[in-house]
């Protein structure tokens, strides 16, 4: 495997290979944004703007040609979230809403910015990894490139919204520390019911830093 920055020539393969393999997103799974092999214009729309950002990582199977893995890097600047809370509001797409909502209000309310006395913070907001390649460790050194971008870029924290269990283990392997957990079963709806049915094992959202 190869790993590099992801180019601009390949944001288009980069969004074919998130349409086959990303749908299995715990957090996606549950509301239904995402299907396997369609186009999602709302999500791919977040995913382009943050290749734009040039720090997005992958794995290329020299091979095939085929790409194996990427995580979805980008800048966070202060006072973003409290803007993409107001603009969710106009969204209409209701699954949309619900996961983006979630991340939104946990993250507002950490205010990493004011925590770690910064105004960018490098994130990971999106790891694949196809799902003929996984179980390798691809993730793992996805993370190792993705800091290495984060320091040559001169960022003094990493964080990720980690929605999955094993995402949460690629990142403790890696030095993150947990700075919020969230138990996705306790999100109920008017009537009782779960907003959020995540499968097992992925029952926790947690948010993920690391000081570099
Ligand atoms: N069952 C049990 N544990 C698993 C599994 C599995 N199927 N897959 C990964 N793990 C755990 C292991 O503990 C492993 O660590 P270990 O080998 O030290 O025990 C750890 O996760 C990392 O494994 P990797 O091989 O590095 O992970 P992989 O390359 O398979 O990619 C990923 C993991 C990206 C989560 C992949 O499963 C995937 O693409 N899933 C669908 C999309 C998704 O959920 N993405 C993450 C959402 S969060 C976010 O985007 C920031």
């Amino acid at each position: 495997l190869e790993y590099g920055i992801v180019p601009e020539s390949l944001y288009e393969s980069v969004i074919d290979h998130l349409r086959v393999n990303f749908p299995d997103e715990p957090l996606n799974a549950s509301v239904g944004l995402c299907v396997h092999g369609k186009p999602c214009p709302l999500l791919e729309a977040h995913d382009l703007k943050t290749m734009q950002d040039g720090m997005s990582v992958m794995a290329m199977d020299k091979k095939s040609g085929k790409i194996a893995g990427v995580a979805l890097n980008g800048i966070s600047k202060r006072g973003e979230c409290e803007k993409a809370v107001e603009e969710i509001r106009s969204v209409d797409n209701v699954q949309y809403r619900r996961i983006f909502g979630l991340l939104n209000d946990v993250n507002l309310e950490l205010d990493l910015f004011s925590k770690y006395d910064v105004d960018r913070i490098f994130e990971i907001r999106i790891l694949s990894v196809d799902a003929g390649f996984r179980g390798k460790g691809i993730a793992k050194e996805l993370f190792a490139q993705s800091e290495t971008v984060a320091k040559q870029n001169g960022f003094k924290i990493m964080k990720t919204d980690a929605t999955s269990l094993f995402t949460q283990k690629v990142a403790e392997s890696q030095g993150f520390h947990v700075e919020k957990s969230i138990n996705y079963h306790d999100y109920k709806d008017e009537n009782g019911r779960r907003i959020y049915d995540t499968q097992p094992p992925h029952l926790h959202y947690k948010v993920m830093a690391k000081l570099i």
